[in-house]
Order: structure tokens, then C-alpha cells, then sequence
């Protein structure tokens, strides 16, 4: 078994947690789980990871609005988002980006709710957890533009952005796509990425790592992603895990 298991990005206020939600964190720390970031999409979702790092030692959280909730933000959300971000617990200002697959916000409405995001974060002087699925060019502009620290999570770019992300002093979100049969550009990433630009991630109810591709993700299943990741990386699984623990502590500044 492994230990000292860092889920840099999770969303346990996910309606497929609705049910049973206290059973599935209270397990987590005898599997190895330390770290858990629950990644905030809206208001809402904010208010309920703040509850849910007040009740779970181990859980810390991130307050943004995601790009498929950023057509619903209400004019204050700034100042919604400081008074989150106030909590000793929380961590980031996250999950924020653009959504150009889904397009479920007008693209026009995503940028303009990122960038004030991204403007928010360093006025805080927090890392962020940026999202950025097919909209590559126009979530680099705004990266280039502001340079934050944090994460792209679940990175699904060419090598050649991992590289610029990398250079611009960011880290990369590997999870369960990694696994995945098709995962060319994933698996190049993941050889790519020095090691101490490296954390480990789930995204869940989402992306779980093969063989439970398709079925309910949560953070204990993070050990086949980082198996897979290790495999690549030449290094034994617990000093992968070991390392992308040490990286995400120091991104979000957790100290214990
Ligand atoms: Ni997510």
C-alpha cells in the first residue's frame, strides 16, 4: 500500500457523492490519502467545500466559478469568491479556465469571468487551478499575460505547451486519462514533465484511471495513475507519490 497520497484536485460536492459522501471521505486516510483539494465550479459548490474542510482535517479547498458555470455568475462574485477565499483552508482560487468543448457559457462570457479570476488570485497572492479543454491558445494568452502560479489541471496539450507552462513557472494536473488506451499526447506529457513541476490529481467522480475507466473515480485510486506515471518515469511508485506530494504542498503552501 502507499502512503502520503496527494489528490490535488477533487470534487467531492459532485451530486454521484450525494449518497454516500461521508463514508467514501472518511475512508480515504487509512488508504494513504493525506491531501485533498476539492476544486470549487460555483457559489454553491464553494460554500460546501468550505464545510467540507471544516469537518475533514484533510481537505482543503479552492473557491472559482468553472467556464461551464461562468454564464451563471452573478455580477459580485469578486467579492463572493474573497470572502471564500479568507478561509484558512482554502487553498487557490480554482477550478477556473475555458471550456471551448463544451462551450456551455458564451466564450466571450468564460474569458471575461477567467481573467478577473486570474486578476483576483494575484491581488490575494493565491495559485490557481486552471481548465482548459480545446481552448489552448486563448488560456495561454491570458497565462502569458498575468503569469500566475498553480496548476493546469488534467493537461491535455501538446508537450510543446506543457513546455511553455512549465517555463512560465506552472505545474502540470496529471490524473486517470493518462491510462487511457488513446492517451498518445498524454503519455508524452507525462515523460516530458520534470518531476518538480509534477502533482497527481483525480478530478473526480471523473476520469478514473483504467481498469475503472467509466465507473466512479475517487482519490484511493489515485496509486494506478501514479503506477502508470512511475512506469514512465523510470522511479519507484512511492517516490513519485513522494515527490508530487512535496510539490503540491509547496504550491499550496500547506505546511502539515
Ligand atoms: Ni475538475
Amino acid at each position: 500500500m502507499y502512503t502520503n497520497i496527494f489528490d490535488t484536485h477533487a470534487h467531492y460536492d459532485d451530486e454521484r457523492f450525494s449518497e454516500d459522501i461521508d463514508n467514501v471521505l472518511t475512508a480515504l486516510p487509512a488508504v494513504g490519502i493525506c491531501h485533498v483539494v476539492n476544486c470549487a465550479t460555483h457559489i454553491n459548490s464553494c460554500e460546501k467545500s468550505r464545510l467540507m474542510a471544516s469537518e475533514y482535517e484533510y481537505i482543503y479547498f479552492a473557491a472559482g466559478i468553472h467556464p461551464h458555470e461562468s454564464g451563471e455568475a452573478q455580477e459580485d462574485f469578486i467579492n463572493e469568491l474573497k470572502g471564500f477565499a479568507a478561509h484558512e483552508k482554502c487553498v487557490a482560487i480554482g477550478e477556473i479556465g475555458l471550456d471551448y468543448h463544451y462551450d456551455f457559457s458564451p466564450r466571450e462570457i468564460q474569458k471575461s469571468v477567467f481573467e478577473k479570476q486570474l486578476i483576483l488570485a494575484k491581488e490575494l497572492s493565491l495559485p490557481v487551478i486552471i481548465h482548459d479543454r480545446e481552448a489552448h491558445s486563448d488560456t495561454w494568452e491570458l497565462l502569458k499575460k498575468y503569469k500566475p502560479q498553480g496548476i493546469v489541471h488534467c493537461f491535455s496539450g501538446s508537450v510543446e505547451m506543457a513546455r511553455d507552462i512549465v517555463n512560465l513557472g506552472m505545474s502540470i494536473g496529471l490524473g486517470g486519462a493518462v491510462t487511457f488506451k488513446n492517451a498518445k499526447k498524454p503519455v508524452d506529457v507525462a515523460k516530458y514533465v520534470p518531476l518538480d513541476k509534477l502533482v497527481l490529481e483525480t478530478d473526480c467522480p471523473y476520469m478514473s484511471p483504467v481498469p475503472f475507466r467509466g465507473k466512479r473515480n475517487d482519490s484511493s485510486l489515485i496509486p494506478y495513475t501514479a503506477q502508470f506515471i512511475a512506469e514512465l518515469k523510470g522511479i519507484p511508485t512511492q517516490e513519485l507519490i513522494d515527490i508530487t506530494t512535496e510539490n503540491a504542498k509547496n504550491i499550496f503552501r500547506i505546511l502539515v
